[in-house]
């Protein structure tokens, strides 16, 4: 972690007076601030480049993937070589009707932008609350904070309270949810295949049966050159799912070039996380991908981060044994959830993955 020079300019006291504002980065916004907080201020080599590639991400289009034969083999195909080149990619005709997606958007933009007195109750660090409101604070000096503000709800085997769901995004959300749901498991489905396993192995496994929503406000910065919207890392996850607004400003890290991924109304984006490409043993990747900050917004993005069920959740995982091979051996040990995930938060803004610390014989 780089340590900026000006060492005690009083990062603690300015992080607790933003903190105790309740109001996020938003709140920031709203008082008119024309310079940024310094504890948003990111060393500048986590800054981004302008980019430079113009490349595209692979589109994949379900269209007839339900009715079998040799659609859905040719778009089980294009979803192994896009799992494994690019960990990342756009899905289009997905079944998810559009205006459940419009209005899920334009309820988190409501969700935000109420006054701060009826969001702030649910203003909170603490991870084990399932509905929370929070703006990243950092926690150990010298991280960086991010251009951004979270509403979180966290689906434990798909199931939350609904009265726990905010009521300007409550029904929508449900609704959301739902569809979400449905996606995942059809995407269950063609990921088993993608990786030559009968198609209910990883519902099977129970290994994407808990879903936390991520519903992300990126404000206006009046200086994005300075932080980043989200910084670089790569998902905690098995499979994530998102869905972006028409702002822009998602990047992704590949062949070592930062690519963006310019938003399309109506598609998602699924990406591989970092469990995925422990039991597929390095057949799927978990790319690394940021958000910039920038001078225009807000922007509205929905993250479903899918993750274990309990029961799941209380068993290692490890490479799948029906793909190992001696010419393709394990890479991985076997492991909690648990374990990878507390092992993840400790590395705080260090950026390497936290893949090598699993792997055997290293
Ligand atoms: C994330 C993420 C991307 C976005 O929250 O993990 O990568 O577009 N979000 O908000
Ligand atoms: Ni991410």
């Amino acid at each position: 972690m780089v340590v900026p020079s000006n060492e005690h300019y009083g990062w603690a006291k300015e992080v607790k007076e933003f903190d105790d504002t309740k109001a996020g980065v938003k709140g920031l916004v709203d008082a008119g601030v024309a310079r940024i907080p310094k504890f948003f201020v990111h060393p500048p080599e986590s800054l981004p480049a302008p980019s430079k590639t113009t490349l595209e991400l692979p589109t994949i289009d379900f269209e007839g993937v339900e009715s079998g034969g040799a659609r859905r083999k040719e778009v089980v195909e294009e979803i192994r070589t896009a799992a494994g080149k690019w960990g990342f990619f756009r899905i289009v005709n997905h079944g998810v009707p559009l205006h459940i997606m419009d209005a899920m958007l334009e309820a988190i933009k409501r969700f935000h932008e109420q006054p701060v007195e009826d969001k702030m109750h649910l203003y909170s660090a603490d991870s084990r609350q399932r509905v929370r409101f929070n703006s990243n604070v950092p926690q150990r000096e010298y991280d960086s904070a991010c251009w951004r503000d979270i509403l979180t709800c966290v689906f434990h085997d798909d199931q939350l309270d609904p009265d726990a769901i905010p009521l300007a995004c409550r029904k929508e959300v449900q609704e959301y949810v739902k569809c979400m749901i449905k996606l995942r498991e059809i995407m269950a489905e063609l990921l088993s295949e993608a990786l030559g396993l009968s198609s209910d192995h990883l519902s099977r496994i129970e290994c994407m049966k808990s879903e936390a929503l991520a519903c992300l406000y990126y404000p206006i910065c009046p200086e994005p050159d300075k932080t980043l919207g989200t910084p670089k890392h790569s998902d905690t996850t098995f499979l994530t799912l998102l869905m972006q607004d028409n702002i822009g400003g998602l990047q992704i890290l590949h062949d070592n070039q930062w690519v963006d991924v310019p938003p399309v109304h109506g598609a998602f984006i699924a990406n591989i996380g970092d469990l995925m490409q422990v039991i597929s043993n390095d057949k799927f990747i978990s790319v690394e991908h940021r958000v910039l900050a920038q001078p225009v917004g807000p922007r509205i993005s929905v993250a479903s981060f899918f993750t274990p069920s309990l029961r799941a959740s209380a068993k290692p995982f490890e490479p799948i044994k029906e793909i190992l091979s001696d010419e393709n051996p394990a890479i991985y040990r076997e492991f909690l959830f648990k374990e990878y995930y507390e092992y993840y938060k400790t590395k705080g803004q260090d950026v390497t993955s936290a893949l090598p610390h699993f792997r055997i014989n290293e």
